[in-house]
């Protein structure tokens, strides 16, 4: 008789947009041995491209329109209940443009992962290829992170490195650092499905040993 296989743990990704980074993880999920299964998509816009792109790949999706809500807290409650029906083990925010309350990030702590794009702890918040070019940065890149109270702020456990060129503009730098987030988002996802990945109380455990330093990619 054939061993009964262990469910692949369930992936919810939130977005907000185009959906580019939810693409790479269809994508990475349709190879033969991802460890993991997006089971839903959820979006506090309705119409945007992300959702059009996990209905092509018939994951289910919803809609929690934030200007439904008179208040941060009701809109949480509303997606909160939402996610909670789909029973992840796992929610990727890819372009997911709300900022959570507490309550909402403390229910999912640990099963919550962010890209940002920046090389964290620089540039939390918005605006980050402009601010990089700015202070006349060479180096910049994108962070994936566990998601804490603390915006862009939770343990960050793989980065990867971007070179701002003289003449980069904002779309151009951006165009580069997207280039690395969907290598770098399906690869993080990965890991935590493989169960290497945990967060402890302010750091991460990879495969059982402290994280020193986020894992990086090289940068080619
Ligand atoms: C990405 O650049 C990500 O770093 C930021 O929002 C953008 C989302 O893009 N948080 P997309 O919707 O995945 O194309």
């Amino acid at each position: 008789m054939k061993a009964e296989q262990a469910p692949l743990p369930r992936i919810l990704v939130l977005v907000s947009g185009s959906g580019t980074n939810l693409q790479a993880l269809i994508d990475a999920s349709r190879e033969r041995d991802f460890p993991g299964q997006i089971t839903a998509v959820g979006s506090n816009r309705p119409g945007v491209f992300a959702l059009e792109r996990a209905a092509q790949a018939n994951i289910e999706t919803f809609v929690i329109d934030h200007k439904r809500f008179e208040s941060r807290e009701e809109f949480d409650a509303a997606l909160m209940a939402e996610i909670r029906r789909h029973n992840p083990d796992l929610i990727v925010l890819a372009g997911f443009m709300r900022i959570l309350t507490t309550d909402f990030v403390r229910a999912f702590r640990g099963k919550m992962l962010n890209i940002h794009p920046s090389l964290l702890p620089k540039y939390t918040g918005l605006n980050t290829h402009q601010r990089a070019i700015e202070a006349g940065d060479t180096l910049h890149g994108v962070s994936i992170h566990f998601v804490t109270e603390e915006l862009d702020g939770g343990p960050v456990i793989a980065q990867a490195e971007v070179q701002v060129a003289p003449d980069d503009a904002p779309k151009s730098l951006a165009e580069k650092v997207q280039e690395k987030e969907h290598i770098l988002y399906p690869i993080v996802v990965r890991w935590f499905c493989e169960g290497r990945i945990q967060l402890g109380s302010d750091y991460i455990l990879f495969d059982g040993e402290i994280l020193k330093a986020p894992m990086r990619l090289p940068d080619n």
